[in-house]
């Protein structure tokens, strides 16, 4: 490989992680592989206890270790290995680089400050690092940083739908309702232009004018900074509207991933055909995965060979020898799916 090459923004390779309890270690990522380019928004979708979560915050390095354990495996950023960073390199990377959306919003904002001194700190750090997102020279005074820093906090709070955005910065967090706290840290996420963000359900608690809004902003912000995004979610209505790619997760794999106009339109893993059949609407708008027949497997012991066998019309003997291994498609199109080689063997 050339050392010239640019490495991809994200690059998880092979990941597995076990996690210890009173019944023994499970074994909830089992080999995953997922490259997030800039420009690029991948959803991430699969039922509830799949590991979209513990996937997501892996990457910034948020899961303890114990009970957590990788076993296995790589997270590269910017081709750096994150899992073999020392914490203070970590903590650099955490927030400005990778910046995290998470799915339980109650404990990230602090309750003794105001919204707006907490938005104007994370400018501030980041206006640090890259000045033009303060849009000032480096040598610019303290209290033009710091005025630059609360202009830009009062556009982020209203780009993300908060009525009075000038006036709402002086507030403290209980004084926002659990939505806007909710979009209150999608405008912390974004305001340092991390080059990676994960969100972790970031629209679920919202209305849907709100989710749109903010989704738009995400996609804006993709589009100017060449972001590179991991969108998890339990909404392929979402995906279909918002992600360039989409990434099934099943008990811990991808099944599944590729661009979301060929994933949707020709589903090719059993697990995501059944996920959009499952989905009560027309279209994939308003996609729920709760419809779905059967249980996720018990992570401790789990099926040998494909984990969604016990529940797949199609499975057979071969199917519970190994993990099946990602057949490619086409155009970054694949699937783990031994039934998907057979089909394309015999075309
Ligand atoms: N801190 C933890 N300690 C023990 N087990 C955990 C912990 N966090 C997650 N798990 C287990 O790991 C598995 C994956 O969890 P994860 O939170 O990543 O799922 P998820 O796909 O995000 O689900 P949801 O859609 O409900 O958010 C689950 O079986 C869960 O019970
Ligand atoms: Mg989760």
């Amino acid at each position: 490989m050339a050392s010239q090459t640019v490495p991809p923004l994200l690059d998880i390779r092979d990941l597995h992680l076990t996690m210890k309890s009173f019944d023994g270690e499970a074994h909830v990522l089992n080999g995953i592989d997922l490259t997030v380019n800039r420009g690029e928004i991948w959803g991430l979708v699969g039922e509830t206890g799949c590991g979209k979560s513990l996937t997501g915050l892996s990457i910034s390095r948020l899961v303890s270790t114990p009970p957590a354990r990788y076993a296995r495996g790589e997270i590269r950023f910017e081709g750096e290995d994150v899992l073999k960073l020392s914490e203070s390199a970590m903590q650099r990377l955490r927030g400005r680089h990778i910046g995290m959306i998470f799915q339980d919003p109650t404990t990230n904002l602090n309750p003794s400050f105001r919204i707006g001194e907490q938005l104007v700190d994370v400018a501030l750090a980041a206006g640090r690092h890259s000045p033009e997102i303060l849009g000032l020279e480096a040598r610019a005074s303290s209290s033009a940083r710091r005025m630059a820093a609360r202009a830009l906090a009062e556009t982020m709070l209203d780009k993300v739908g908060i009525p009075n955005a000038a006036q709402r910065l002086d507030d403290y967090p209980h004084q926002f309702s659990g939505g806007m706290r909710q979009r209150v840290l999608i405008a912390m996420a974004l305001i340092g232009r991390p080059a990676l963000l994960v969100a972790d359900e970031p629209t679920t608690a919202l209305d849907v004018s709100v989710q749109a809004q903010v989704l738009r902003l995400l996609t804006g912000m993709v589009q100017e900074y060449a972001m590179g995004v991991l969108l998890i979610t339990h909404n392929l209505g979402v995906v279909a509207e918002t992600c360039s790619h989409v990434a099934v997760m099943y008990a811990g794999n991808i099944v599944e991933r590729g661009p979301v106009a060929s994933v949707l339109a020709a589903p090719a893993h059993p697990y995501t055909t059944a996920l959009l059949a499952a989905i009560p609407t027309r279209g994939v708008k308003r996609g729920d995965l709760k419809g779905l027949a059967g249980t996720v497997p018990n992570l401790i012991q789990p099926p040998p060979g494909c984990r969604f066998a016990p529940r797949c019309a199609l499975a057979g003997p071969d199917c519970r020898a190994d993990v099946p291994p990602m057949i490619e498609l086409g155009a970054g199109h694949g699937a783990a799916c031994l039934r998907v080689a057979s089909q394309t063997e015999a075309a």
